[in-house]
This record gives C-alpha cells, sequence and structure tokens, in this order.
C-alpha cells in the first residue's frame, strides 16, 4: 500500500467541511488506494465540536483513513503536509466594514502562510476556499515565499460547475456533457462565466455552446447573472451558504490537481497571474482556464478575446486590484 499522506482542512468544524471531509476519507479526491492522514485545524472555541467530528470521522470506519488528528495550533496543523485546503476564514458579522473584515482575514492568512512556509513540506499544495479567497491565496503566497507560487490557487470551480450546469439544463443534456466554460476573475458577483470556447455534446456531436444553446440574448444575459448571483440564491433560500456544492467543487478542484484533467478539457481555477495573461495586470491570484497535468497547471492561452469579454474581464480584474492593494497595506503593517 502507497505512503499515506498528509491533508489538512482548516475550518475542519464549518458546514462545507463537515461535507467535504467524508468524501476526502474515502478516496474521492486523492484515489482509492491512498492512505491518508487527516488533520483538521479550527480555532480554540470549536476544539469541542471538532472532537465530534473526529468521532464520525471514526464512525464511518473508512480504509483509507489511517489518523484524524484535531488540533487548533497551526505548528501542529501545517506540519508535513501534503494537501492544504484553507476553508476557515473570518466571516462578515452584523455591521462590520468590509475594511475590517478584509483586515481580518489578512492576520489569518498571513499566519497560516507563514506555518506553511515553516511547516509543510515544500512540495505541498494549498487551495483556498475561504473568503475573499483570491486576495487571501494572494496574502498566503506572499507569506510563503519559500513555496513555489503555481502551488497555491483558490476555488472557482464551484461557480464553472454553476455554469456548466446551466448550460446542460438549457440543452437539455447532463453536466458532463459540457465542457471548457470559463470562470475570469474574482469569485464574487463581477466574475465572468465566458462560454465563448465551451463545448457541449449532443447526441454524440460536439457544438460549440453557442449553437447548441440558440439563444444569444439568454447567454450574455440572464445565464450570467444566474451564475454571479448564484451563492446569494442559495443563501436566501436555504439561509446558509452553498456547502454540499461548494464541498464537490473543492473535490473537483483538489483531484484534478492531483491526477490531471482531462485531454482536450479545461477547467477554471484561481492562479497567480504573472503579466503576459491575457491582459490582466499581474501579482493578481485571479481564475483562469487551466489544463492540469503531472500535478502542474498551465494557461491555456491564445483564446480569442472578443470586446463583450474584454470589457468584463477588465472590471472583475480591477476589483481585486483594489481589494489585494487594501490588503496589501495591512500585511505591511
Ligand atoms: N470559493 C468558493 O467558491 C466558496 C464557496 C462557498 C463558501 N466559501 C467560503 O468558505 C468559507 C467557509 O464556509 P462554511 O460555510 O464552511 O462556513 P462556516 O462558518 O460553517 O465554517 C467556517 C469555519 O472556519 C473556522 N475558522 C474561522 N477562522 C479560522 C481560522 N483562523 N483557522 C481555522 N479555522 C477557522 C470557524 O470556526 C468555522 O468552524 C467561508 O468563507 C465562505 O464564504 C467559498
Ligand atoms: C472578491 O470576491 C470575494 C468573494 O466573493 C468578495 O468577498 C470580495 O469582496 C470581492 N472583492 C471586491 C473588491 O469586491
Ligand atoms: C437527441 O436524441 C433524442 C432521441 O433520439 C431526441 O429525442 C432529441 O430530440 C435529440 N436532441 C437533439 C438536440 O438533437
Ligand atoms: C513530473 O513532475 C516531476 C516533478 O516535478 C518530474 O520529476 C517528472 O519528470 C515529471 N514527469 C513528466 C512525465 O513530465
Ligand atoms: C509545486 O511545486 C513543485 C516544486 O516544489 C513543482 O514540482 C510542482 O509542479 C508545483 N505544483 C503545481 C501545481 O504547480
Amino acid at each position: 500500500m502507497a505512503k499515506p499522506i498528509r491533508v489538512v482542512v482548516t475550518g475542519a468544524a464549518g458546514q462545507i467541511a463537515y461535507s467535504l471531509l467524508y468524501s476526502i476519507a474515502k478516496g474521492d479526491v486523492f484515489g482509492k488506494d491512498q492512505p491518508i492522514i487527516l488533520v483538521l485545524l479550527d480555532i480554540p472555541p470549536m476544539l469541542p465540536v471538532l472532537d465530534g467530528v473526529v468521532m464520525e470521522l471514526q464512525d464511518c470506519a473508512l480504509p483509507l483513513l489511517m489518523e484524524v488528528i484535531p488540533t487548533d495550533k497551526v505548528e501542529v496543523g501545517f506540519k508535513d503536509i501534503d494537501a492544504a485546503i484553507l476553508v476557515g476564514s473570518m466571516p462578515r458579522k452584523e455591521g462590520m466594514e468590509r475594511k475590517d473584515l478584509l483586515k481580518a482575514n489578512v492576520a489569518i492568512f498571513k499566519t497560516q502562510g507563514a506555518a506553511l512556509d515553516k511547516f509543510a513540506k515544500k512540495t505541498v499544495k494549498v487551495v483556498v476556499v475561504g473568503n475573499p479567497a483570491n486576495t487571501n491565496c494572494l496574502i498566503a503566497s506572499k507569506s510563503a515565499p519559500s513555496i513555489p507560487k503555481e502551488n497555491f490557487s483558490c476555488l472557482t470551480r464551484l461557480d464553472h460547475n454553476r455554469a456548466s450546469s446551466q448550460v446542460a439544463m438549457r440543452c437539455g443534456v447532463s453536466a458532463d456533457k459540457v465542457k471548457n466554460v470559463i470562470i475570469w476573475g474574482n469569485h464574487s458577483s463581477t466574475q465572468y462565466p465566458d462560454v465563448h470556447h465551451a463545448k457541449v455534446d449532443v447526441n454524440g456531436s460536439e457544438k460549440a455552446a453557442y449553437d447548441a444553446v440558440k439563444d444569444e440574448a439568454w447567454l450574455r444575459g440572464d445565464f450570467i447573472s444566474t451564475v454571479q448571483l448564484r451563492g446569494a440564491a442559495v443563501i436566501k433560500a436555504r439561509k446558509l451558504s452553498s456547502a454540499m456544492s461548494a464541498a464537490k467543487a473543492i473535490c473537483d478542484h483538489v483531484r484534478d490537481i492531483w491526477f490531471g484533467t482531462k485531454e482536450g478539457e479545461f477547467i477554471s481555477m484561481g492562479v497567480y497571474a504573472a503579466g503576459n495573461s491575457y491582459g490582466i495586470p499581474e501579482d493578481l491570484i485571479y481564475s483562469f482556464p487551466i489544463e492540469i497535468k503531472n500535478k502542474t497547471w498551465k494557461m491555456v492561452g491564445g483564446l480569442p478575446i472578443n470586446d463583450f469579454s474584454r470589457a468584463k474581464m477588465d472590471a472583475t480584474a480591477a476589483e481585486l486590484v483594489e481589494e489585494r492593494d487594501t490588503a496589501m497595506d495591512f500585511l505591511s503593517q
């Protein structure tokens, strides 16, 4: 049997983790032959809740789960870690200013980035989910200079999956028949879900999404706003944020990092923009079309961008630039 890998999930007492941990522990992400040591990190008041999560994981009687380690200490949480899934962050509280919220999150991701730098394996893959995910990811990466920037990514796969599913439902096909949608930019209502390069398999013949959907007004209107505002719609209906679908998207994201994307397909994830990437300002974590092979991602280059797309890609970039600049001020304080 393979040597166990160490995987940490932060925010492990929260609602996303409650859906996520089972999938990881039963082999959906790292493979059915890969034993796992699961490290659960949360804040001190949540330790009693973590004990309950540990008991339930034990009670699942999963063959791949070698050990479960609950902790509130980053030096324990990030020790020798192979994959870090950073779900926990400071939530917005009643009456809290956006700047104060950002400041609190910069503090969290600075600490966790520094701990990854000091304690984790240098080959660790870090995925940031806790919002504001793009900027938190940038701060964690900047706080972990000894780990390659390429090893940090943030989750926009939920948005990607939402976009694929909307197109699939519109065409009357299953979600797996839609590929190569793109989420550009921030994981927020300014994100740009783009189907100009997407393909739909309709009864065995592959069509461009625009030809399969045959409704340009919908694709440029309600489709985009539905995906952009889906998180808020779920909160309104459920009185809680997306957790099941977020956990599923995290599994898709990390599994693709581990095992690669399918030939001819790309997915969306927030990665470090190093300049010359579709005219997006450098030094941002921005969601792009990505292919992954051998645990290394590559941006899909050369896709033609029309004026409609350009404006939307730039608007979401502008939002991220502003947030980064404020966050960097907090980081240097
Ligand atoms: N990127 C995405 O697509 C996406 C999708 C859904 C949710 N989210 C975000 O994911 C985060 C978690 O969502 P949830 O529904 O599980 O929230 P939740 O409130 O149920 O759980 C969050 C957990 O994080 C913990 N936490 C807070 N600060 C921490 C720290 N410094 N270290 C470790 N743990 C800490 C909390 O104690 C809590 O247990 C939120 O920020 C949410 O906005 C992102
Ligand atoms: C970027 O997206 C995150 C996640 O939804 C959000 O919290 C943040 O406010 C957005 N940034 C800006 C500057 O609006
Ligand atoms: C796909 O095939 C089914 C069954 O043959 C048919 O009913 C359906 O109309 C076809 N769909 C399209 C979009 O061609
Ligand atoms: C895969 O990546 C590893 C480590 O980066 C490298 O040593 C190896 O040669 C790569 N394999 C292929 C097939 O590219
Ligand atoms: C992470 O860094 C290692 C080198 O430490 C590199 O081989 C690997 O390709 C990087 N992973 C990603 C996802 O880029």
